[in-house]
């Protein structure tokens, strides 16, 4: 949902600030614009281009020298994408510059007032009367100051990054709402929505909370509350590395991720697991320990591909913790009266951290007084710094916006978690031993089914003209139906339904015909002969079908068209295995139909707006 970088220092700001926000496309790949100042430069230099960041590379053939830079990679929220609309906006007199993620909810109000006083609009835009507001403050102080008070004036979120062509020494940044960190180098300081975007500059960061904000210049840094007051924060170190968010030899960063799953795996369940005692060690858990030994009731909290890791959450909480779970939109949280006790704790699950529904609920629940829990990927996150204790995935960095490798450590977190709730209850150490010893055999699991990478591609070659896909799963594979349909939709915009296998006959069944195929998670568990009856049902109505069956299985095969073997493992970690075949069919899928895989149009990897 945008992402801005800014960059004051001895370095080239423009080229700086422009690898940076390549760094966070990710975030959002509709529009881009540059602005940077130099003493020497007699105008700032501004550039914006419609479309993914290499069309404004293209505009930049001579970059000048410039010291300070801010720079935005563009998701509509207010205004097509167009190049006026594109970031930086700046003021009547084009001396302030600003980047913004987020909303400014009362813009239409500010404008209003703002066009009576005179300021001539250019954009549709939310985020130009940042611009105009402190334009308008402009000789009554520093530009801290004026900024500050600038936004005493605006509701709504905002990361934004200022700049202010009279003084090209200075740089500010503020947060609330939107994520905000500062980079510190040497001599060099930065500002950006996340660290993707610096770590190959500096691994000390120093994350803003809401209400705060930043002034650089070339000699260092001071961060404020909006009252002013001069706040002392610790500085954080980014533990990943730049060779981490680099393609490595892969065509795309789908398929990388998609190949790093054994390794994620290990990484995610690495020093958690004690086999010896059936048990596991969640540090982040520890502070809480004695609340979750009360908990009597989850509510599971996340959005898009979390949220159908949620619901795998759900059955495996309740098989193995014993305790009683609902899965929720974030989104919908809020809106109705879920009657909550104190007992009752809530789990966010993000990748990114940022995801604005997923954070609103938690702070809902918190007002609410309960326990909150995260389950995110990126370390110092909003959620992550929200919630009263969590688990870290240790997944790396997500580049793709479909989420796979996140999705992957997401169940694996979950079933760590319901193994070190179980034994808190009833679970015994034998209980245990049987699902942990499993987990721990994943790894070599996966690379099995990452072997038949060819055999998806040839088989993507063949349904790639179908324009409608059913998905099909009973319990533990029903979220993995959805999330198997959702991949598809994402990357290659091919229409796919996820549906509970059993729910075929209630609706979806009408739509069965030879040229409607159904893929169906068909696993020897313990619901599989009635998913066997279900593929008669589809076959009956001569549909196509992929099946994804287990190693040996000779018989579900001949019910199918196409068949993807996956290893046996206990049914409830059996998600994280049946779903990596229907990651590599939407990647090659979309491949074959020609569609940019890591950036799909329309969407974003964190969406940071509500
Ligand atoms: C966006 C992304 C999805 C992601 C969802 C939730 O919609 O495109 O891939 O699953 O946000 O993101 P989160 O970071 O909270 O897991």
């Amino acid at each position: 949902m945008c992402g801005i970088v800014g960059y004051i220092g001895k370095k080239n700001a423009i080229k700086v600030a422009l690898e940076g926000i390549k760094r966070l496309e990710y975030r959002g790949y509709d529009s881009s614009g540059i602005v940077g100042f130099h003493s020497d430069l007699s105008h700032p230099f501004l550039k914006k281009s419609v479309g993914k960041i290499a069309s404004l590379e293209e505009k930049l053939s001579s970059i000048p020298n410039a010291s300070c830079a801010i720079a935005h990679t563009r998701w509509a929220t207010h205004g097509e994408p167009t190049v006026a609309n594109a970031h930086p906006h700046h003021c009547c007199n084009k001396r302030i510059f600003v980047v913004h993620n987020g909303i400014i909810e009362n813009h239409e109000f500010l404008k209003g007032v703002l066009s009576r006083e005179g300021h001539k609009f250019i954009s549709a835009t939310d985020t130009e009367v940042l611009a105009h507001l402190i334009e308008r403050g402009l000789g009554l102080g520093s530009l801290e100051d004026t900024v500050r008070d600038a936004l005493r004036h605006v509701t709504g979120t905002f990361g934004i990054a200022v700049i202010d062509s009279q003084n090209p020494h200075v740089l500010v940044a503020a947060r609330r709402g939107s994520p905000l960190l500062v980079g510190v180098g040497n001599d060099e300081y930065f500002v950006a929505s996340d660290a993707a975007a610096v770590v190959n500059h500096t691994k000390k960061v120093i994350y803003l909370n809401d209400n705060e904000m930043v002034v650089l210049t070339p000699d260092g840094f001071d961060i404020f509350d909006f009252s002013k007051k001069k706040l002392n924060k610790t500085i954080d170190t980014i533990d990943w590395d730049i060779e981490e968010s680099k393609k490595g030899g892969f065509e795309h960063f789908m398929q990388k991720e998609i190949f790093e799953a054994p390794q994620v795996v290990k990484n995610t369940i690495g020093g958690r697991i004690v086999y010896k005692d059936g048990e596991v060690k969640l540090g982040g858990l520890e502070p809480v320990e004695e609340r979750l030994y009360n908990v009597n009731r989850f509510v599971i909290v996340a959005c898009g591909t979390s949220y159908y890791a949620a619901l795998v959450g759900k059955y495996l909480f309740e098989e193995y913790a014993r305790v009683p779970v609902e899965v929720e939109h974030a989104s919908e949280f809020r809106y109705h009266s879920l009657p909550l006790d104190k007992n009752t704790a809530v789990i966010a699950i993000s990748q990114s951290g940022e995801t604005a529904d997923t954070l609103e609920a938690i702070k809902e629940a918190k007002r609410k007084g309960l326990l909150t829990l995260g389950i995110v990927n990126v370390v110092g996150s909003t959620i992550a710094r929200e919630v009263h204790a969590g688990v870290y995935n240790h997944a790396g960095p997500e580049i793709a916006v479909a989420s796979t490798k996140a999705f992957i450590s997401q169940l694996v977190v979950l079933a760590l978690m319901a193994v070190y709730i179980g034994r808190m209850r009833l679970l015994t150490s034998e209980q245990a031993k049987v699902i942990l010893a499993d987990m721990l055999a994943l790894p070599d699991k996966i690379v099995k089914i990452l072997k038949q990478d060819a055999q998806i591609k040839a088989m993507a070659g063949r349904y790639k003209k179908f324009p409608n896909f059913l998905y099909l799963g009973r319990k533990y594979s029903w979220p993995v139906a959805l999330e198997g349909a959702l991949k598809l939709k994402e990357i290659s915009y091919v229409h796919a339904e996820g549906y509970p296998a059993g729910e075929m006959k209630h609706g979806p069944i009408a739509v069965i015909d030879k040229d409607f195929p159904s893929v169906v998670i068909a696993l020897r568990d313990s619901v599989y002969d009635k998913t066997l009856s279900n593929m008669q049902e589809i076959k009956a109505r001569r549909g196509k079908i992929i099946a994804i069956c287990e190693n040996g299985d000779k018989e579900t095969g001949n019910h199918a068209d196409d068949v993807i073997f996956v290893p046996k493992v206990t049914e409830a970690i059996s998600p994280i295995l049946s779903v990596i075949p229907l990651q590599l069919f939407a990647y090659h899928m979309a491949i074959a139909r020609g569609a940019d895989v890591d950036k799909p149009r329309n969407l974003a990897k964190s969406v940071t707006v509500e």
